[in-house]
């Protein structure tokens, strides 16, 4: 396979190194800047060349030796190769250049997880395929399996069960019959036990947060900002079990997700039904001081409409993907950023939480 010689000019969002090859733009994961080296081509299409690294010929002196055995094949970490001030550095940067676009004079506070880059994941999947016998993380440039039998990323429990999962190489007699032949199963640390479910969305069992610390982190930052600047009357939209504000005493709290039994103060709505909020409204008052969601990755479009409905003092918006809830918070009409978090909850991942504290102007 041809060898292609590069050097690094910039990370991209994923934290991929990117350069020119042959006039094409080239992706070559796991590389710093100024980096200088030969790579291979794993994907391309008429624009990208995806390339994997073949040598390191002049090493950046930011470059640490990652932890992980897999790290050089497995697609699941992208920032191990950095040092921890780097990745925060990184996913400020990438931060900063999206807020930008709408704010100006904010600080970024930030929560690290220093002590815990590792070992933090309550929830793993694993992608097995029975034709070939492998399970471990798939390479999302080839769809190929890099087989493995742990994670660093996985927590004491999780790493047990998979150990023993993994135990006389037999876990492809365990997959159930009625189970296709390629596929994921997915480990989930519950506090007592550690649930297996096979080819279920992640969270199927009810959703937590994957970084147990650091949600105690965020669940404190609620906490002080309710006592600056009380919440009252409380509407949380994706609040799952109600994590965010369980802790809280709050003078009424609604909370609203799609698999929540209807209880109490629990909804069950699917908030991506373009009628949602009618349906809302029709049995539930329309007044609230502040609206908290936390939506899935894709967002909520819908929260202007929300906003304009329901006339909150405070919109507090946590996502796991700060491009979507910068789009959403855009259509607002007459807010203004008291507050921004940067919350790492992924180490060693592209990936970071991100805390919106709005107010209306
Ligand atoms: C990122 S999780 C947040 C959960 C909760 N805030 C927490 O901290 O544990 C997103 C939540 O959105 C819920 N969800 C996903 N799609 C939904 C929909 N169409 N309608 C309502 N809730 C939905 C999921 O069940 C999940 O609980």
């Amino acid at each position: 396979m041809q060898k292609w010689p590069f050097k690094i000019e910039y990370l991209n969002q994923q934290g991929h190194g990117v350069t020119k090859i042959a006039d094409q733009l080239a992706i070559i994961p796991k590389t710093l800047v100024d980096e200088e080296g030969t790579a291979k081509v794993l994907r391309e299409n008429k624009k990208t060349k995806f390339l994997e690294i073949d040598e390191i010929k002049n090493q950046s002196d930011r470059r640490i030796k990652p932890q992980c055995q897999y790290y050089s094949n497995c697609h699941g970490c992208q920032l191990q190769h950095m040092n921890y001030a780097d990745e925060i550095e990184f996913k400020k940067k990438q931060f900063t250049h999206s807020l930008n676009s709408l704010f100006q004079n904010y600080e970024i506070k930030i929560i690290k997880s220093d002590k815990h880059r590792y070992n933090y994941r309550n929830r793993v999947q694993l992608h097995y395929d029975l034709n070939c016998k492998k399970i471990g993380f798939q390479n999302p440039f080839t769809g190929l399996i890099t087989p493995i039998s742990n994670c660093i990323l996985a927590n004491e429990n999780i790493q047990a069960a998979i150990d023993k999962f993994m135990a006389h190489d037999i876990w492809h007699e365990l997959v159930p019959p009625t189970e296709p032949k390629k596929g994921h199963i997915e480990f989930y640390d519950i506090g007592q036990k550690v649930h297996q479910t096979w080819n279920q969305p992640h969270g199927s069992k009810g959703f937590t947060q994957v970084n147990t610390l650091l949600n105690e982190q965020v669940k404190k930052i609620l906490a002080q900002t309710h006592k600056e600047s009380k919440f009252g009357n409380t509407l949380e939209l994706f609040a799952g079990n109600g994590n965010l504000t369980n802790h809280l005493k709050l003078t009424k709290r609604v909370c609203v997700d799609f698999y929540n039994e209807a209880q109490g103060s629990f909804i069950n709505l699917n908030l991506y039904d373009k009628n949602a909020l009618d349906r809302f409204k029709f049995s539930h008052s329309s007044k609230y001081k502040t609206l908290i969601l936390d939506p899935p990755r894709k967002g909520f479009n819908q929260l202007a409409q929300w906003a304009q409905e329901l006339e909150p003092k405070q919109i507090i918006y946590m996502s796991c993907n700060y491009h979507s809830a910068l789009k959403d918070i855009e259509n607002l009409n007459g807010y203004q950023l008291k507050e921004v978090y940067l919350i790492d909850f992924f180490p060693n991942t592209h990936h970071f939480e991100a805390l919106i504290i709005l107010q209306r102007a």
